[in-house]
């Protein structure tokens, strides 16, 4: 009797999601589609950076129309089906955009428009950075974003944004001026500070748990050429490489200046590299120069757009090389030598360490910001960070490799590292936080208070808990 009723539960199962998938199909509008298993949008649409955060959806959706969205999550929620909210399917985490359920991937909401008498972007969420910086480009114009190629919109700007302008704007949701988000009652709101300020404070940094947001309003600012590129060293020049990191992030104060160093083990080696950023055709004598006269294995620095500095960046994996991946913060708040010895000792021991479980690279991201960083919105005006009184570098562990069975020791080499390097009781940056970091630790006491009052006014029924991600 048993394998009967249990492949009886599975079918069950099995129609369930076909069906909620088919209700979906006859209840939106011509400008929404549902795709199912064997067809190719259905396979772009569950596509993720890293296959960690791959699952196998029911079916995927690609709304049309924020209308289309409302008629979806009323589905979702009487039938109490799981799904995930694709924008650029960077999470690292699996299930907080991937799902077993309904996949809805954002990608019909590709708009960018620029409006000059406002001075102000409207950017739909299911562009990536690429794409909004290309455009604005031919205006311009900029807006603050991410750093290397392929990154979504609605992420990174939902959880924080740490950009390359941000010395000069601060974060992405700094520079937030509305939202259009679709609430789990299927009404088109648009959020911003006058409006209702405690939802305009929660969803800077509070991602899918109000809703879907389909367009973001960001302040744009005039965007000229800029200096930078990548840089590559090999492990000999280790002594040069921390010493200039450490002066870079202790003694420039210019903010249109920015970098990301990282600390590389791969393939039985150690490998350097420096991302450099001016804003301006040519940075001013001393900022870069210690990185630049180090010897280089590769280097693409020179002046050029935006885009441009954005589209040349090579990112280790993608989705096609199968890789799985993890990510953690490790809150800092200074980069002395000492901090930056110690990031390289523990890259020396988990970088032998793990390949003997098969990682393919085990990696470090210094990123320096100036202590002016968070001045640029006033305290209490977002969920994340906690607090605005200093600065905490968002360094990041980056951890790389194959094999499912061992999921477990690289996530545990990503908490061990965090605790071992991090200042413990700092803001934790949602978007690198591992997948079980408690959400008091990102957004504070206070901050959470404010957050669970909004949802409950905003999500009564408690439909946006049938998707994955950090849950307010
Ligand atoms: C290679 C790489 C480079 C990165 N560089 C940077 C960087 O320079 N600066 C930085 O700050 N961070 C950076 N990150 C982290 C990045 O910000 C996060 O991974 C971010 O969440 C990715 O956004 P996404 O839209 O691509 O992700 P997705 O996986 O599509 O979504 C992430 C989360 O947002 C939710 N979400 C997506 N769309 C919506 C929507 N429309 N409504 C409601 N919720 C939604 C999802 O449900 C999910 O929980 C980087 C990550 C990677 C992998
Ligand atoms: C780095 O490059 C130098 C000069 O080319 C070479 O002598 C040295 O062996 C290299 N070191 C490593 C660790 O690869
Ligand atoms: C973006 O970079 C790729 C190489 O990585 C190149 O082939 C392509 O032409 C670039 N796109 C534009 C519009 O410059
Ligand atoms: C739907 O939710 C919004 C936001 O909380 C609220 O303003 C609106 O009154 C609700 N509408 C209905 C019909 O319940």
């Amino acid at each position: 009797m048993l394998p009967t009723t249990a492949l009886l539960l599975g079918l069950t199962g099995t129609a369930l999601g076909f069906h909620v998938c088919q209700l979906i199909a006859d209840e939106v509008s011509s400008v929404t589609d549902v795709y199912y298993p064997g067809s190719s949008s259905y396979v772009a649409d569950n596509e993720h950076y890293a296959t960690s955060s791959s699952q196998v959806s029911k079916c995927s959706v690609e709304p049309g129309s924020a209308e289309d969205i409302g008629i979806i999550l009323g589905i979702l929620g009487k039938t109490k089906t799981p799904f995930g909210i694709k924008g650029g399917g960077h999470a690292i985490n699996q299930g907080f955009s991937s799902t077993t359920g309904v996949q809805i991937a954002m990608t019909r909401f590709n708009e960018v428009t620029y409006d000059s008498a406002t001075q102000t972007a409207v950017i739909g969420a299911g562009n990536i950075w690429d794409d909004v910086y290309e455009l604005l480009n031919t205006q311009g114009v900029n807006v603050v974003g991410g750093r290397v190629t392929g990154v979504g919109v609605a992420g990174l700007t939902l959880g924080g944004g740490y950009s390359y302008l941000s010395n000069q704007y601060g974060l992405a949701i700094d520079n937030m001026v509305a939202y259009e988000l679709v609430v789990p009652n299927a009404t088109v709101v648009t959020v911003t500070e006058e409006n209702d300020p405690d939802l305009f404070f929660s969803l800077k940094g509070g991602f899918n748990n109000y809703g879907i947001i389909t367009r973001f309003t960001l302040k744009a600012y005039p965007q000229g050429s800029v200096w930078g590129g990548g840089s590559s060293y090999n492990a000999s020049y280790i002594s040069a490489f921390n010493a200039a990191t450490v002066k870079f992030s202790s003694e420039v104060t210019d903010p249109k200046a920015a970098m990301a160093m990282t600390y590389v083990y791969a393939s039985g080696q150690v490998l350097l590299s420096a991302l450099m950023f001016y804003d301006g055709p040519t940075p001013p004598d001393g900022i870069f120069d210690d990185f630049l006269t180090i010897p280089a294995l590769t280097q693409d620095v020179t002046t050029r757009s935006f885009f441009d500095l954005i589209n040349a960046t090579s990112v280790s994996i993608n989705a096609a090389a199968g890789y799985r991946a993890v990510y953690n913060h490790i809150p800092t708040l200074e980069y002395s030598e000492s901090i930056i010895e110690g990031i390289f000792d523990e890259l020396n021991f988990w970088g032998p360490t793990l390949s003997t479980h098969g990682a393919l690279s085990v990696t470090y991201a210094v990123e320096p910001f100036l202590p002016s960083l968070l001045t640029h919105a006033p305290a209490g005006s977002s969920a994340y960070p906690s607090s605005r009184d200093h600065v905490v570098f968002p360094t990041v562990v980056s951890l790389e490799w194959v094999s499912e069975s061992e999921d477990d020791v690289f996530h545990d080499a990503a908490r061990q590292t965090a605790k071992k390097l991090g200042v413990e009781g700092e803001s934790i940056y949602p978007n690198y936080a591992i997948y079980d970091t408690p959400v008091v630790d990102m957004y504070g006491e206070e901050g959470m208070k404010r957050m669970e009052a909004t949802r409950e006014r905003v999500d009564p029924y408690s439909v946006m808990l049938l998707t994955g991600g950090f849950k307010v």
